[in-house]
């Protein structure tokens, strides 16, 4: 029996945890910190987990047998590096790996130097160097900054002039560094796999749903929706996504002497020349995690473990054939300052339906009482036969749940039912190339 520890407090957390609990080779699960839906599964603890001395000290007394680190900050920071040192066994890459996700210069240089197909770029530390580029190159152009931004430090600016103001903005609140690059068309997809420094399970693929209004409109967010698998991504796309982009960046990593252990989640754009690499993340998707881990039929417990300790090439991974869907219910305010505190009343009823979880993230406890305390409240998530009729499941449980302050998306997984977009403009959009 392994006693885990899972680091983190969304919904991505929540679900890692509810599926490790499903493990017949599960002792105690422990979250730090958790959350309410956490806390039903497992015992929370209030640790402060940037500071790798409580947690080691924490493993230790628990005979922690493996941790599982669910954000990027605390990888970026070296908790996994501290708890390796320390002989305890952590699911997440080391601080130089996380890089990936932590350093657009970093990737952007790797794919460089091996060949990985990505958008052309140039690195700038000057924004008047940074202008005469774009002034050269014209729009649209992608402008990004060197760091982890959540989600805000990406432009896709459709004139030279609004580049320009977005080459000012950044250098003016993300310090020195930015990346211009081409603007990649095609539709955007996911994909997952688990990797131990040497070898790499795929797991599947997903589609997020990153603006927080319908129809893709209005500014970024975390994610307001996602599904499993994606059918953009054909068994042979993901062939060319592995052969192309996933074994070449591992390997990469390899020779770098940067092993990469953890979940290498890659941000696709599926273009008319294939699959490009848009961005690596070095950590679980928040919402694609929730769709993952409804359709996954393994034991999540023994494939995180080996991938922490190098043995995943003994490993398979089996997936139900069902699609699964989830949307998140946000707090007003999102993705700007969310309204705190409302109640949120109902979810009792949808704990009957097997195929329907719900997952909580920024949620609280007052007493009884169930209050919104986050931007992304709730994934309510689901499992079915197609796209349609998981979605269909997801948004009849919405509508029990009792939470005036609360909002979605009405139209999460469009582009697997409907193929066209209803764009603002009342136009149609087609599906990407
Ligand atoms: P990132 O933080 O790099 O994932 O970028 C955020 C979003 O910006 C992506 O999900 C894409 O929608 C968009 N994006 C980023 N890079 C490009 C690119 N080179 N071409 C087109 N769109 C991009
Ligand atoms: N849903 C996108 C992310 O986790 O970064």
């Amino acid at each position: 029996m392994i006693n885990c520890l899972i680091i983190g407090s969304g919904g991505r957390e929540h679900a890692l945890a509810w599926k490790l609990k499903q493990s017949p080779q599960l002792g105690t699960l422990h979250c730090a910190p958790g959350n309410p839906g956490m806390a039903a599964l497992a015992i929370c603890v209030d640790l402060a987990f940037i500071d790798a001395p409580t947690v080691i000290d924490f493993c230790r007394q628990h005979t922690i047998g493996l941790v599982v680190i669910g954000p990027e900050q605390p990888l970026i920071d070296g908790l996994a590096d501290h708890l390796r040192a320390a002989g305890i066994v952590c699911f997440g890459p080391s601080a130089q790996a996380a890089q990936l996700e932590g350093s657009k210069g970093f990737t952007k240089d790797l794919c460089a130097k091996y060949h990985i197909p990505t958008a052309a770029y140039q690195r700038f530390s000057d924004a008047t160097a940074a202008k005469a580029y774009v002034t050269a190159q014209g729009a649209p152009i992608v402008i990004k900054a060197d760091g982890l931004a959540a989600g805000k430090g990406v432009v896709v600016a459709s004139s030279v002039a609004e580049a320009h103001v977005a080459i000012d903005s950044i250098m003016s609140t993300s310090g020195a560094a930015l990346v211009v690059e081409a603007c990649m068309v095609g539709e955007e997809a996911s994909f997952f796999v688990l990797c131990d420094g040497t070898h790499v399970l795929p797991l599947a693929a997903a589609q997020d749903h990153k603006r927080v209004g319908d129809g893709d409109t209005g500014p970024n967010t975390g994610g307001m929706g996602a599904y499993s698998p994606a059918p953009v991504i054909t068994p042979a796309l993901i062939e060319r996504t592995m052969d192309e982009i996933i074994l070449p960046t591992v390997r990469a990593m390899a020779a770098e002497r940067i092993p990469f252990i953890g979940v290498l989640f890659a941000g696709l754009m599926i273009t008319a020349d294939g699959p490009q690499l848009i961005e690596y993340n070095c950590r679980f998707g928040d919402p694609e995690t929730q769709v993952l881990m409804l359709r996954m039929t393994s034991d999540l417990l023994p494939l995180l473990l080996a991938a922490a300790t190098g043995t995943l090439d003994q490993h398979e991974v089996q997936w139900s054939q069902d699609v699964a869907l989830t949307v998140v219910m946000a707090a007003r305010g999102y993705p700007g300052p969310p309204l705190r505190g409302s109640e949120i009343r109902g979810l009792e009823a949808l704990a009957t339906d097997p195929d329907i979880v719900v997952f909580h993230a920024g949620t609280t406890r007052d007493g009884a009482r169930l209050l919104a305390n986050g931007g992304r409240v709730l994934n309510v998530t689901a499992r079915a036969a197609t796209v349609a009729a998981a979605r269909q499941k997801v948004y009849a449980a919405i509508d029990k749940i009792e939470w005036p302050e609360g909002f979605c998306r009405r139209d999460i997984g469009w582009r697997a039912i409907g193929g066209n977009k209803p764009d603002v403009a009342g136009n149609q959009r087609n599906r990407g190339a």
